[in-house]
């Protein structure tokens, strides 16, 4: 059934509120998954409100309500460091969450950031492909943040990345940064299920604006070029990030709500 798209911006009171709204979401799509197809597949990312909701996974009461042992976790982009290293996406998913629940270690899918970038990303593309079978990967979630300056992935501003339409995986240089990284292309991305955007605190209020609100400009704000083909995007943000928004403008007039406040986006 093509077509089905849903973008909904999803606000949270606060970042921890963020980071369990986004764990129970985990669950939630989890369960629904390992039900009728008998496994999970999610692509995990970096960043600092992510790490709080991989805790949260890890810790009970979420821990015991997820089916490990059919969950397949891979990531979104990875630094070009080994998995030990401080920088490593890995490193900071295995310290808050793997290696504390009892998932096989055949089903942690790594990026194998310790290669050179382009051996990396071949090898990444191949075991996309051993899993899902040829062509684009479709993910069941892909859970991702968003860089103050509107990058997401490893799909920074003005690099070569963002125009990739047929490759799954890629090392994209990052000239801001003076290195390389490896990345899911924004088809991959798309081709997901579900795509869960974490965006946390006041620095990410102009970039988010512009991602959600303004000019279409995807070189400068790589955000923008996320919109699952056939499946649902959800912005998960505090009420710091969604200060900007006009969509946002009636919900944060009122009272912090206990739950979430769900706006639909055209
Ligand atoms: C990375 C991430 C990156 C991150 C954003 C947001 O490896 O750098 O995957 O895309 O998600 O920079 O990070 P914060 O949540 O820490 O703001």
């Amino acid at each position: 059934m093509p077509g089905k798209s849903v973008s909904k911006l999803i606000i949270c009171r606060d970042a921890s509120h963020l980071a369990a709204t986004a764990a129970n979401e985990f669950v939630r799509l989890a369960n629904e998954s390992v039900g009728r197809a008998g496994k999970f597949s999610v692509a995990l990312s970096g960043g600092s409100t992510p790490r709080v909701a991989f805790s949260l996974l890890a810790a009970s009461p979420l821990v015991e309500q997820v089916p490990w042992n059919s969950i397949h976790l891979f990531w979104s982009d990875e630094r070009m460091v080994p998995p030990d290293d401080k920088d490593s996406n890995f490193r900071m998913a295995n310290e808050a969450m793997i290696s504390r629940v009892a998932i096989p270690a055949a089903n942690v899918h790594r990026m194998r950031g310790e290669l050179d970038p382009e051996t990396a990303a071949d090898e990444y593309a191949k075991e996309l492909e051993s899993f899902f079978g040829d062509g684009l990967p479709r993910f069941d979630l892909i859970m991702l943040g968003m860089g103050d300056d509107g990058h997401t992935a490893s799909l920074f501003p003005g690099t070569e990345a963002l125009s990739e339409t047929t490759r799954s995986v890629l090392s994209n240089y990052v000239a801001k940064l003076s290195t390389h990284r490896l990345t899911f292309s924004s088809a991959t991305i798309n081709n997901a299920a579900n795509v869960i955007f974490l965006i946390s605190g006041p620095a990410k209020v102009p970039a988010l604006k512009e991602v959600i609100e303004g000019e279409l400009n995807t070189s400068l704000y790589p955000s923008q070029l996320i919109h699952p083909k056939d499946g649902t995007l959800e912005y998960l943000v505090d009420r710091a990030a969604a200060a900007g928004l006009e969509a946002a403008r009636s919900a944060l007039a009122q009272p912090e709500a206990e739950a979430p406040v769900e706006i639909e986006l055209s």
